[in-house]
């Protein structure tokens, strides 16, 4: 069982007050509430149909849902759903036969994303409050996990790994978008909350990520098609490289 942390504390104040922003105005951004919106990290084909209470709510850094090449039938975990913009294009891809299961800690995220399925009529999608960390989820349940720019933000990013490896059946997949870096931040920049809620100083090494993934038991990994994340968080001097990465693997039979 995970705790509940001040990392997380930081991360829910974030995330439920943009929730509760957007609720009301605000234009579109994307990658944890900072830059350009839907558009930028999807095929604009994916998004039509989709209103903009979802796409305004886009805080991720990629787009999972295409990394992950999902099939009609297919049951599918998202690891922090925020708005749902990924639970509902998945479960248009994963049609009536498949089902979307969304994670997130944050309430008022919760709250967004069933308005949004309400909007939308999707049958084949649900939300679930609980931590990435201790998943509110049955063992081997799930063929794809998935997962936008979150696991960046989680303090124990093993847990966060065990629990994804717990949930996929053998055979299943992961496919991530997600911040890395290249080299570590330091203790100092690691204590600023504010900057690890933006999803920046929470973020570690390629090679690590790498590590705790192959820890928790992936095999097949792959890390591609980085971008520069300077165009999605700002950058200080001191800081390492800082990347957006679409990381794949599997969960060998
Ligand atoms: C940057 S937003 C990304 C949301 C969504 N994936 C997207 O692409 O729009 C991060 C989301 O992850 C959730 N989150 C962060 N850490 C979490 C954790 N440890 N457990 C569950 N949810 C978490 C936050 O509440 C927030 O909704």
């Amino acid at each position: 069982m995970t705790q509940f942390t001040e990392v997380h504390a930081a991360i829910r104040q974030r995330y439920g007050a943009i929730a509760e922003q957007r609720s009301s105005c605000c234009g579109p951004t994307d990658c944890c509430g900072e830059t350009s919106g839907a558009t930028s990290l999807y095929n604009t084909t994916l998004l039509e149909e989709l209103p903009a209470d979802v796409t305004d709510l886009s805080l991720g850094c990629g787009d999972p849902v295409t990394i992950a090449g999902l099939s009609a039938g297919e049951r599918v975990l998202d690891l922090g759903s925020g708005g749902g913009i990924d639970c509902f294009l998945a479960a248009r891809q994963v049609g009536p036969t498949g089902h979307v299961i969304g994670v997130d800690m944050t309430p008022a995220m919760l709250s967004k994303a069933n308005a949004n399925k309400a909007r939308l009529g999707v049958e084949n999608v649900e939300f679930r409050e609980g931590q990435i960390e201790a998943l509110p989820v049955e063992d081997e349940s799930v063929d794809v996990v998935m997962s936008n720019c979150v696991i960046n933000l989680a303090p124990d990013k093993l847990a966060v790994f065990r629990e994804a490896f717990r949930v996929l059946r053998p055979g299943g997949r992961i496919a991530i978008s997600d911040i890395v870096t290249e080299g570590e931040f330091s203790d100092e920049l690691r204590a600023d909350l504010s900057r690890w809620a933006e999803c920046v100083t929470g973020a570690i090494d390629v090679n690590t990520y790498v590590a705790l993934m192959r820890q928790a038991g992936f095999t097949e990994i792959t890390v591609t098609d980085k971008r520069s994340a300077e165009e999605i968080v700002p950058i200080q001097p001191g800081m390492p490289r800082v990347y957006s990465a679409r990381i794949t693997a599997v969960k060998s039979k």
